[in-house]
């Protein structure tokens, strides 16, 4: 079945995976997005005649009205992403993140399906050592997370939907972050050779871009029997502190030196194991491993470096 997709924010760092593999499944794909990296990471669909690109602002809800005519699915994914980039801009923040998702949920059809990414930070205020699942409360401390929240609530409320609660994504993208845990790390393991972590006994649970794809493929194909519902997507063999991570780099980059000093807080005090059970009961299996994925960024990182004040 292919279908005619509005992908929000298709430019970024899940898009610029996504947005060709919807391609390749033949569904005909409009991506919106402001460009705000000066990003050109979706180049290689411009050949593609089932490929649109808008260049806009989510805010806008003319344009908004205008994009969600004829989309069977709407995937939205701007935002500004992450906890220090919402504290530097709260206004842009609660404008993108927040209004922007509830006004969009209005103005669309009944029948327009929403597929969407949530974070699972709020997991952190949790328990201790017990496996969060979807009937765990989110108790998010950031904007970022608080308003990722209430995002989810009225999407599910809304119905039609599919709310993916994405573990600490991982690997490479044609549009790179390298502030996200795994690609820091392994960031400054090829680089400097040595981090120091902060709470290092903080546990997460961790994801690769690519098995997001998939999740959301998966959600696609089994829209029916998964829908109106929240889902953990993480690695359920990889809940990990910063240290365990750590050590895991070094198996691949043995020069690598980590140490621990008291030099940083997480904003969102994430320390949580998670299961995957729900999403995995589905029929979904993550496909990339997490040493496949430090793989991946050790050889993306022979590539790109952040050296624009610097001559080596
Ligand atoms: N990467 C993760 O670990 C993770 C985890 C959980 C949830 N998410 C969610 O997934 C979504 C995508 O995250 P990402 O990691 O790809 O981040 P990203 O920053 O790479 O992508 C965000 C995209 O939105 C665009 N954008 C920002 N403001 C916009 C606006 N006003 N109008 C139009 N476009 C705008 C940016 O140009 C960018 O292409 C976000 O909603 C994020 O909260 C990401």
């Amino acid at each position: 079945m292919s279908y005619n997709i509005l992908v929000t924010g298709g430019a970024g760092y899940l898009g610029s995976i996504l947005v060709p593999e919807l391609l390749a499944a033949g569904h005909k794909v409009t991506v919106l997005d402001n460009f705000m990296f000066k990003q050109n990471s979706l180049a290689h669909c411009c050949s593609n005649p089932n490929f649109s690109v808008v260049k806009g602002d989510c805010r806008n809800d003319t344009l908004m009205k205008s994009l969600i005519v004829g989309a069977d699915v709407v995937i939205p994914l701007a935002a500004l992403v992450g906890a220090p980039l919402c504290s530097l801009d709260p206004i842009g923040a609660t404008s993108t993140n927040l209004d922007s998702p509830l006004a969009l949920f209005k103005m669309l059809s009944k029948e327009q399906r929403v597929l969407m990414p949530i974070t699972n930070s709020g997991y952190g205020i949790g328990e201790k050592g017990k496996f969060c699942t979807e009937e765990s409360p989110l108790r998010p401390v950031s904007l970022y997370g608080i308003h990722k929240v209430e995002v989810e609530k009225a999407l599910l409320e809304r119905g039609n939907a599919i709310s993916f609660r994405l573990a600490t994504v991982f690997g490479m993208a044609p549009r790179m972050r390298i502030d996200l845990l795994v690609n820091d790390f392994t960031y400054r393991a090829v680089t400097d050779r040595a981090v120091v972590l902060f709470e290092p006994h903080f546990k997460r649970n961790y994801i690769h871009v690519r098995d997001v794809t998939r999740a959301f493929m998966h959600g696609m194909d089994n829209f029916d029997s998964m829908k109106d519902q929240a889902y953990n997507v993480g690695l359920s063999d990889a809940n990990l502190s910063k240290w365990e991570l750590a050590e895991v780099i070094q198996k691949h980059l043995p020069k690598f030196v980590f140490v621990e000093a008291p030099i940083g807080e997480d904003p969102d005090k994430r320390d949580y194991i998670v299961s995957n059970e729900k999403i995995e009961r589905t029929g979904f299996k993550p496909a990339f491993s997490l040493d496949a994925g430090i793989q991946d960024l050790i050889k993306g990182y022979t590539m790109i470096k952040n050296s624009i004040y610097g001559n080596v």
